[in-house]
């Protein structure tokens, strides 16, 4: 019987028709912009076999009970699953897939864009030209902080972590970094020393947090953090918004506890123009575009779909998340 895959935004044809012309029956959600409404979501897990899903759909305890017992395979478009209830989706078999290293290094690319937009002023200086409000060169107008052979500390030491420390090391930056277990093949060839998390904050000119949303890293940037670190330290953030306690953040920034942040990810996505955060021009914030190069996305789409179809024809899962492999 033919298999059915559904895929919770609309992608571009070029990515489907191979899997259609290898016989799947694609369907897709109507719209590239909006997100498949949750009783739709709820409703399609009836009938598809895999499904595509994006990291804005709430897979959760109710989701997992309510698909029927054709639903064999989920692939995440995204690295981070934190919007999956693995312990469910395990109880009911459904394996869960996602994509890993295939985005380390467009991602890298953006965290590394984000320690120079903000530690340089980017943003804020491109806005003063459009606002017409460049009156004259003068010695100190826009002046950010150097990056060159400054301090990085990186929490989260996995592929994207290893990319942005192998960038810093281009702009001859001092790499400390934080990880939940050591990693001394990177050390060795990197040059990067492991540090403690209060070590990293105290010693940090900008600091990049790249660590998965878990329960354990749930808030791990909150006050005391921010109060640890140096005054004239950037914060960027290209995980997850909730590891981050954004009252704090903005508290350390209306008192000039740190220098500035540069945001990828917020709490609760998307944000609008009068988020807290935004009010502040030391803020360079972008709407989670982590890994959205054209070619990566297009290979994350390939990879989620490749995914499926390998275990809808009992072959095994190219990269099923950790706790299923
Ligand atoms: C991911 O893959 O988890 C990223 O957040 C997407 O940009």
């Amino acid at each position: 019987m033919t298999k059915h895959i559904y895929v919770t935004r609309q992608l571009p044809q070029e990515a489907i028709r191979p899997f259609q012309e290898a016989g799947f029956y694609v369907e897709m959600w109507g719209s590239e912009e909006s997100p498949i409404p949750r009783e739709r979501l709820l409703e399609v897990a009836k009938t598809a076999d895999g499904l595509v899903t994006m990291l804005s759909d709430q897979l959760d305890a109710e989701f997992f009970q309510q698909a029927g017992d054709q639903l064999k395979v989920v692939a995440n478009l995204a690295v981070g699953y934190d919007n999956i209830d693995v312990k469910t989706a395990k109880e009911r078999g459904i394996l869960i897939c996602h994509t890993p290293d295939v985005l380390s290094e467009a991602t890298a690319d953006l965290a590394f864009s984000l320690v120079l937009a903000t530690m340089r002023r980017i943003v804020e200086s491109a806005d003063l030209i459009r606002n017409n409000k460049w009156t004259s060169w003068s010695p100190l107008l826009m002046a950010g902080s150097e990056v060159y052979g400054s301090t990085m500390g990186i929490v989260g030491m996995g592929s994207i972590g290893t990319g942005v420390a192998k960038r810093a090391k281009g702009f001859s930056m001092n790499v400390l970094y934080h990880n939940r277990s050591r990693k001394p093949a990177v050390e060795q060839e990197l040059g990067v020393e492991y540090a403690s998390f209060k070590d990293l904050l105290q010693k940090s000119d900008v600091i990049v947090c790249l660590t998965p949303y878990t329960k354990e890293t749930h808030r791990l940037f909150d006050a005391q953090a921010f109060q640890l670190m140096k005054k004239t330290a950037h914060f960027v953030n290209v995980s997850r918004g909730a590891v981050v306690d954004e009252q704090a953040l903005v508290n350390a920034l209306q008192t000039e506890e740190i220098a500035g942040a540069g945001l990828d990810v917020f709490e609760k996505e998307p944000v609008t123009a009068d988020h807290p955060l935004l009010q502040f021009p030391q803020v360079t914030a972008l709407p989670h575009i982590g890994s959205a190069s054209i070619q990566t996305r297009y290979t994350m789409m390939e990879l989620c779909l490749n995914n499926i179809a390998c275990v809808l024809k009992g072959e095994k899962a190219k990269t099923p998340i950790p706790e299923m492999r």
